[in-house]
């Protein structure tokens, strides 16, 4: 199976010491990999070394087959799609919406080159399938913070990218535009592309992810099939906190002491 991301003995250390430790993990075509962690743990740092954002202080990252750094960093990220709560606060709030989708295009915030035809259907197209057509003139500002996730999504779906990385996706979203969200998200997941998926709540992990890992102080504390991981005792472990899970329709549960 091909290789997405390999990451040998990933470290990223700052003035106040390291903030990724010796991180080994490999992401394989179609593997859908659900990323837990407590606040601070490092998960969007690791996100960010992983959609070739940050370049590591020690250690080798591998990318769709080519070191980080060996091959144009432009042609890995327009395979890449990226969603975080940095990028939905980073626009203008007076950007058109279809502007904001076609960015996508570029890996940027502004739009320094000219939006083709074919760009705009792609972003028309990446809206509907979201939901979202219906706001596609509006400014962005002008939508709430569950209108402006899915077009932070759907910008990083216009390029059609192999690898889909979503950190907390779902946070700050009410109960239902979160279930919204994840319904989007499992059409996404089945589809056969590449999908990291960051998030505080285990209830969040579809039935659709079939790898886990947890992050526990910048270190991965384990990782693999999702059976494997996704227990009470590694959670409880790698979260520093009790709670207990409950099954309900393929997803889990906590139950909080
Ligand atoms: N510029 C920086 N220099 C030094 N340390 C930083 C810097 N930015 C973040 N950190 C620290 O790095 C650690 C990991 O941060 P990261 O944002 O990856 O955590 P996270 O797991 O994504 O947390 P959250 O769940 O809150 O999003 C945190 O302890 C954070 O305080
Ligand atoms: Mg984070």
């Amino acid at each position: 199976m091909d290789i997405i991301v390999r990451l040998n003995r990933v470290s990223v250390i700052r003035a106040n010491g390291p903030i990724l430790k010796n991180i080994n993990w490999t992401v394989r075509r179609g593997e859908k990999w659900a990323v837990l962690g407590a606040n601070g743990s490092g998960k969007s740092f690791l996100l960010n070394v992983v959609s070739s954002g940050l370049f590591p202080s020690e250690g080798s990252v591998e990318l769709f087959g080519a070191r980080l750094g060996e091959r144009d960093v432009w042609e890995i990220r327009s395979r890449i799609g990226m969603v975080s709560d940095l990028l939905q606060k980073a626009y203008d709030e007076r950007t058109i919406v279809e502007d904001v989708i076609c960015s996508g295009f570029f890996w940027s915030i502004g739009i320094y080159r000219e939006i083709s035809g074919g760009m705009r259907r792609a972003a028309r197209s990446a809206a509907e399938g979201l939901s979202i057509g219906h706001l596609l003139s509006r400014r962005y500002g002008a939508l709430s913070h569950g209108e402006q996730k899915r077009v932070i999504i759907a910008r990083a779906l216009v390029n059609d990218p192999e690898l889909l990385v979503l950190d907390e996706p779902a946070g700050g979203l009410d109960f239902p535009a979160r279930e919204e969200l994840l319904a989007s998200v499992d059409r996404l997941a089945r589809s056969g592309r590449t999908v990291i998926y960051v998030t505080h709540h285990v209830e969040e992990i579809l039935p659709s992810f079939n790898r886990a890992l947890l992050m526990k102080n910048g270190a991965v504390h384990s990782s693999g099939d999702r059976g494997d991981v996704l227990n009470e005792r590694l959670l409880n472990e790698a979260l520093g906190y009790r709670f207990t899970l409950v099954e309900k329709d393929g997803r889990l549960w906590p139950r909080h002491y």
